[in-house]
């Protein structure tokens, strides 16, 4: 007969002793699978803060490269670079310009840091453009406006092409665009880059989670939304699977859920369907605010906290996790 219950089964027995509670622990984190998203501006010596998101800041190159220093001696995954311009358009030229802001970041960083981190860049127009939609708009008959899909794809292989010769190791398009992984890869190709990988945001929700890293990157839709292109969270799971499926067949190296912890089934669907896919998933601004807010008032313990979250978000599926408390968890570790 199995002993399958109490008294001879007592799940406590192995929770008694920290070091039994170690020896069976199942969901491990390390440093090197963390991603700290850093948002660059032009300028020299600028450390602008940024209210809504404590120790983060809007930062000059110099300083950039001084935190892309500090992620190297921490042992981080990487960096995940933002790029604010000095001048806005309706297309976001300076995304596709190599004098623009993120062509000169990525070269000063990356000539600093050498093969001893990765250098992520995010791929949208919001932050480039005067209206802080994610592409190139279009004028609907009844007055209204659409972000122009295909015409946009063209943008960002030109915008992938300036993070590309500046150095960049990885690109990671956000836009929520149709086609863009393809529209990439091929790009990337035909120009030689064919061994840079791409983590594309794949199943990335229309958020309110992402309020605070608007004012981070000045990248507010001045008007509308963005839910005719990022993806309704009431959308069953299905979706997001549908989205990773066409990810990965347009060649996406790493497939990424965004947001994380209202997010966690997403997740767990996608790790379910792909076995041996990397996961990335997104701990967004929002979430790091609400901590941030919530421990300054000492109403909650926020090493605890973090570390709670970021185990969920591994046990969850994902591989690979960008977040704001990147520095203080390779300390905390
Ligand atoms: C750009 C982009 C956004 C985020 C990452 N890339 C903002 C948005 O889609 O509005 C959000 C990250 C965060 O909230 O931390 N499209």
């Amino acid at each position: 007969m199995l002993l399958s219950s109490f008294p001879a089964v007592r799940l406590r027995r192995l929770r008694y002793e920290p070091a039994m509670r170690r020896l069976v622990r199942e969901t491990v984190l390390s440093p090197e699978h963390f991603i700290l998203p850093l948002f660059v501006r032009s300028g020299k010596g600028i450390r602008q803060a940024i209210p809504s998101m404590p120790n983060h800041f809007q930062l000059s190159i110099d300083e950039l490269v001084l935190e892309a220093e500090q992620a190297v001696s921490l042992g981080l995954g990487g960096i995940i670079l933002f790029g604010i311009p000095e001048t806005k358009d309706s297309i976001g030229s300076d995304a596709m310009s190599e004098t623009g802001i993120m062509a000169h970041a990525v070269r000063a960083v990356k000539q600093t840091v050498g093969n001893k981190l990765l250098v992520i860049t995010d791929l949208c127009f919001c932050e480039y453009t005067d209206h802080g939609h994610c592409g190139v708009l279009n004028e609907k008959p009844d007055g209204g406006f659409e972000v122009d899909n295909d015409a946009t794809l063209e943008n960002l292989v030109r915008q992938a092409l300036v993070h590309a010769r500046s150095g960049a190791d990885m690109l990671a398009p956000s836009g929520m665009m149709d086609g863009m992984v393809r529209a990439l890869r091929s790009g990337l190709d035909r120009e030689g880059f064919s061994q840079i990988p791409i983590m594309s945001y794949a199943a990335k929700y229309a958020s309110a989670f992402y309020g605070p890293f608007r004012e981070a990157a000045e990248s507010c839709p001045q008007f509308g939304n963005r839910n005719s292109y990022q993806m309704d969270p009431s959308a069953a799971a299905g979706q997001a699977i549908r989205e990773v499926q066409l990810d990965l067949e347009e060649g996406a190296d790493i497939v990424m859920v965004k947001p994380a912890l209202a997010y966690l089934d997403i997740i767990r669907s996608v790790r379910n369907r792909f076995e041996g896919v990397p996961i990335a998933a997104y701990n967004v601004s929002g979430e790091y605010s609400m901590v941030k807010a919530a421990a300054e008032k000492g109403w909650i313990d926020e090493k605890t906290i973090v570390l709670e979250s970021m185990t969920a978000i591994t046990r969850a599926g994902a591989n690979i996790i960008l977040t704001y408390w990147a520095k203080n968890l390779a300390q905390w570790l």
